[in-house]
């Protein structure tokens, strides 16, 4: 079985090919990740599997059925969720309603902050509270329940990132760059997140510059380059790829 496919899918932006001609399929319970340059069309591929772009042409699929004309929030209910590449994170709020907020992200952003302040929905929901706690200790973040936004470090907001994701109760997740700017210590703290997250049944998709985090915990990596596929397998197969070498690991990591 399938839970996402892809077919021939292309995302012109006024000439630049973003995504060219891109087949390729995602099986239930792995860690499917996405590599290539800067620039390779990664996150455009996260805005069309997501419903935030149209495609140019070609087709997703994603639990056997379109995705066409399905807006996020569509695609959302379906079970897909994700992460950004720059955080998106309301600072005005503490983390835990960060989280909380993650139950509702089909809804309009713009509403959200009122939402949660009404009486019913966030103070007295106790069982959303109480599952959104679970989730934040799940990420490793049981130090920062009521801690404002706003004062939590960087890495400790990319892992709250991930819990609000997980709010949804996605089948697919997809996480674009959860260890940017992280140390190596965080890193690591993150690829445990990540296989936690692939062992409790959920599929992830992942992008990563971090070749030691895709490396040791993908299933399967697809290579990208100038919108294209330019190889994939597993993470052996794609280490000893001598496009792959030559293109974008230039040696230096193989
Ligand atoms: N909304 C847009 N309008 C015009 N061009 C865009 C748009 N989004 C992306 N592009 C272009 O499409 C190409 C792919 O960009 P994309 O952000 O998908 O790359 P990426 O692989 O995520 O890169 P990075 O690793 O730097 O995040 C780039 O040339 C980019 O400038
Ligand atoms: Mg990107």
């Amino acid at each position: 079985m399938t839970l996402l496919r892809v077919e021939n899918l292309s995302k012109e932006f006024g000439g630049i090919h973003a995504v060219s001609e891109l087949s390729f399929v995602i099986n239930p319970g792995t860690i499917h990740s996405i590599i290539g340059p800067n620039g390779a069309g990664k996150t455009t591929l996260f805005n069309l599997i997501t419903g935030v772009y149209t495609p140019s042409l070609g087709a997703i699929l994603f639990d056997d059925k379109s995705t066409a004309g399905k807006a996020p929030y569509e695609l959302a209910k379906r079970g897909m969720s994700r992460t950004f590449q720059n955080l998106q994170i309301f600072f005005n709020m503490t983390a835990i309603e960060n989280v909380m907020v993650g139950r509702h992200l089909h809804l309009d952003r713009r509403f959200l902050p009122s939402l949660l302040r009404l009486p019913g929905i966030a103070k007295s929901d106790a069982l959303a509270r109480e599952k959104s706690a679970e989730l934040m200790r799940f990420v490793g973040l049981e130090a920062y329940l009521d801690a404002d936004a706003d004062a939590m470090p960087y890495g400790a907001l990319k892992r709250l990132e991930i819990a609000r994701a997980l709010a949804a109760e996605p089948k697919l997740l997809l996480l674009d760059e959860p260890a940017a700017g992280l140390n190596a210590t965080e890193s690591r703290e993150i690829d445990e997140v990540i296989v936690k997250v692939a062992q409790s049944g959920v599929t992830v998709v992942l992008v990563e510059h971090d070749m030691k985090m895709v490396m040791g915990i993908s299933d399967h990596i697809l290579v990208l380059d100038y919108g294209k596929k330019l190889a994939e397998g597993t993470p052996a197969e794609v280490r000893n790829n001598p496009a792959v070498v030559a293109a974008y690991l230039g040696g230096a990591h193989a």
